[in-house]
Parts: C-alpha cells; sequence; structure tokens
C-alpha cells in the first residue's frame, strides 16, 4: 500500500447509549500518511466515534474497516496485533502518577515485547528526545506542566512506532504558543515517520495548521468530509456556524 490508500474505513455506524442514540449513519474514510481532523462540539460523538474506532464499543449498525479487516470480525490475536499498531492519547488519559515518566514509558514495550530493560529505557529516552522532554525522564507527573504531560503521553502512545497514532483533544488546556508546538510534533510524525493521524480537537487553529482532512461531527451525523481548504470554504451553515464561535481559539 502507499500514501493516500485508504486505511480506516467506517460505514453506517449508530451508537446508543441506553435508549439514547448518539451516532447516526456515521461513515468517513481515513488515508494513509495523512492527518484527519474529527471536529464538532462538545457532545457531538467525537469520542464515542474514537472509541469505535478501536473497538471498545460493539456497534449495533454498522462497520469499521481497519487495514482492510472488519474489526468486529477479526481473532483475538489479530486484535492484540492491531492495537500495537494503534498509538492512542485518550481524552482523560493521565500518566500514572505513582511511576516516573520512564516508567509510565516503558509499560507497553515491557508488557508486549522480549527486549532487555537497557534497550527499552533507550526506545523511551529516543522517544522523549522526540518530543523535547529528554530531561523528564526520571521525573514524576505531578512535576510536569501541563504541555509537558501532553508531550509525555505523545511519547507513551509512540513508543511502539505504530502506523496510525489517535489523540482525542491532545491540546486542550494548552496555551496557544504550546498548542502550536503541539501541532508541529504531530506533523513531524507524519512528515518523518509517515504516521497516519487521527486527532480530535476543538482548536480551529490547528486545522490550517497540520489537517489533510476534516471530519466534521454536528449532533452524531457526519455533515462534511473533506479537504482543509473545501472545510475553510465551505458555505455549509453549522460549519460555518462552528468556525465562527471559534472554537477553543
Ligand atoms: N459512557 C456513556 N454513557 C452514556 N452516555 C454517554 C457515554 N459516553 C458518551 N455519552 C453521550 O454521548 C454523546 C456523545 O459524547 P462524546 O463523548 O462522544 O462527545 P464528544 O464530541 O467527544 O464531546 P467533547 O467535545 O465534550 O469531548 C453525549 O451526549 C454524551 O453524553
Ligand atoms: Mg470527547
Amino acid at each position: 500500500m502507499s500514501e493516500g490508500d485508504e486505511i480506516i474505513s467506517v460505514r453506517g455506524l449508530n451508537a446508543s447509549f441506553g435508549d439514547r442514540q448518539v451516532l447516526h449513519e456515521v461513515s468517513f474514510s481515513i488515508r494513509r500518511g495523512e492527518i484527519t481532523l474529527i471536529i464538532g462540539g462538545s457532545g457531538s460523538g467525537k469520542t464515542t466515534v474514537l472509541k469505535h474506532l478501536l473497538h471498545l464499543y460493539e456497534p449495533p449498525k454498522g462497520t469499521v474497516y481497519i487495514f482492510g479487516k472488519d474489526i468486529a470480525e477479526i481473532s483475538e490475536d489479530e486484535q492484540t496485533e492491531l492495537y500495537l499498531q494503534m498509538g492512542v492519547i485518550y481524552q482523560n488519559g493521565a500518566l500514572l502518577n505513582s511511576m516516573t515518566v520512564m516508567e509510565n514509558i516503558a509499560l507497553l514495550p515491557q508488557q508486549y515485547t522480549d527486549m532487555p530493560e537497557e534497550l527499552i529505557q533507550e526506545m523511551v529516552l529516543m522517544k522523549l528526545g522526540l518530543v523535547n522532554l529528554s530531561d523528564a525522564a526520571w521525573l514524576y507527573p505531578s512535576e510536569l506542566s501541563g504541555g509537558m504531560l501532553k508531550r509525555a503521553a505523545l511519547a507513551r502512545a509512540i513508543i511502539m512506532d505504530p502506523p496510525l497514532l489517535f489523540c482525542d483533544e491532545p491540546g486542550s488546556g494548552l496555551d496557544p504558543v504550546s498548542l502550536a508546538a503541539l501541532d508541529g510534533l504531530i506533523l513531524e510524525l507524519k512528515e518523518k515517520l509517515g504516521m497516519t493521524v487521527v486527532m480530535i480537537t476543538h482548536e480551529v487553529s490547528s486545522i490550517s495548521r497540520i489537517a489533510d482532512k476534516v471530519v466534521f461531527l454536528h449532533e452524531g451525523r457526519v455533515l462534511f468530509e473533506g479537504s482543509r481548504d473545501e472545510a475553510m470554504n465551505s458555505e455549509l451553515p453549522q460549519l460555518r456556524d462552528y468556525f465562527a464561535k471559534g472554537h477553543g481559539s
């Protein structure tokens, strides 16, 4: 497969909590080597979509294909294999407070590989270098600033060099300078490592900085799917309205 191939395809996805339907016939696709931003107001269903991509829920209707396979149909081994190819920064995901940054990031390779400890440490230090946190390896999460915590979470998500990175609001709570720096790092992951990135965000400024593609969710429906320029120039009233409110900016 080459750059631009479709590697995730969501078709006709519904989701409900109890008798409340929160996703309605959601369909969109993600192409290899691109940064796709999923945008939309609070409660529009963005995190729920992400959780379906990770197969944390069984959809009552609809299908998610990743690397060409229906993720509801794959074996447990294939599921584990797939998880190792997906780095995730969860919306509320924090580092474990009782462990240093190094220990937090080392958890995944310790669990899933036979690599000797020194090699794992080297790997972690390399990733910390990538996110400009080399000096923070032996600090505890409580000793980091908000922006440093986000970058540590990013290092943790990419520790196994996953081809696919999912981030749910990685920039929330950051000042504009830290947010721009985080966007810059994500762009670097795409450009230097060829990662495919799916990022949920409220930050309109991130769209012009890093998006190749935009998916706009409104009340559980995909109202827009297209390139960054198409999004910025769209006449769709709900999208115009969303931009006009300047979410997060
Ligand atoms: N575990 C849950 N149980 C019940 N309802 C839920 C649950 N998770 C989400 N919902 C509901 O589903 C809808 C979509 O929520 P979701 O978290 O996907 O929104 P979001 O777009 O990520 O919002 P935000 O920008 O605030 O993070 C909301 O109405 C929410 O109340
Ligand atoms: Mg959310």
